[in-house]
């Protein structure tokens, strides 16, 4: 991992994931989170403090471990106990139905192999369990879907792995999973390629 990988990109990250836009998503998305809940991408924690009340332990994984270091202040101040691992979602070390919840809030575009991750991501929610995600990803608009292509090489880079052209309502689909709610919206702030989102809580079809 690079100098910027490791220093520099997760305190840039940590300042850009607390956008206010994004800020007042999480406690929509969390709100159905119950049970024995798996976090993947818990980056910096800053969902931490949007957890409902009830919420007393959580399971996170992430494989950056400046991210982790960063979430430990946050972990530390949570009166959620919460069992980190520093791994990536491809390959996870839980057994089948494991998880009542999984989190996901702007990661799926950041996982190398999606598909290999999606599949983890079936295999350890229970039968009657909920996905409850926030995505940026591919937009809506043909105009915007282009530059999200063209710019995506370089945005890669700069974003240590990101990408814009993510359909998730089609990667969650062909991974068996089903829409309980889905809403695609634009956040009234920011560049075009990047503020479309994909929010809603998915189940096993
Ligand atoms: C844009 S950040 C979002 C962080 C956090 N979920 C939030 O809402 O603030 C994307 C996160 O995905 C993580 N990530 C990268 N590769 C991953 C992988 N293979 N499996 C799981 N998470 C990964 C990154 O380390 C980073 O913390």
């Amino acid at each position: 991992m690079g100098f910027y990988s490791k220093r520099i990109f997760p305190r840039v990250l940590d300042f850009v994931m607390r956008d206010p836009q994004m800020s007042k998503e999480r406690p929509l998305v969390l709100a159905n989170a119950e049970g024995d809940i798996f976090e993947i991408g818990f980056g910096t924690g800053l969902n931490l403090r949007h957890y409902p009340e009830s919420v007393k332990k959580i399971t996170t994984a992430d494989p950056h471990p400046t991210m982790g270091k960063i979430a430990q202040r946050r972990v530390d101040a949570s009166p959620i106990d919460v069992e980190h691992h520093v791994i990536g979602g491809e390959k996870l070390p839980f057994e089948d139905e494991s998880f009542d919840t999984l989190v996901c809030t702007w990661t799926l575009c950041s996982i190398p192999d999606v598909e290999a991750a999606l599949k983890q991501f079936h295999r350890v929610l229970r039968k009657d369990g909920k996905f409850l995600f926030i995505e940026h990803g591919l937009a809506h608009d043909p105009k915007v879907q282009k530059w999200q292509h063209r710019v995506n090489p370089l945005w890669k880079k700069i974003g240590d792995g990101c990408n814009l052209n993510r359909n998730h309502r089609e990667l969650l689909q062909d991974h068996h999973f089903a829409f309980d709610e889905l809403d695609t919206f634009n956040f009234e702030k920011g560049i075009s390629i990047a503020t479309y989102m994909y929010k809603g809580i998915a189940r096993k079809a």
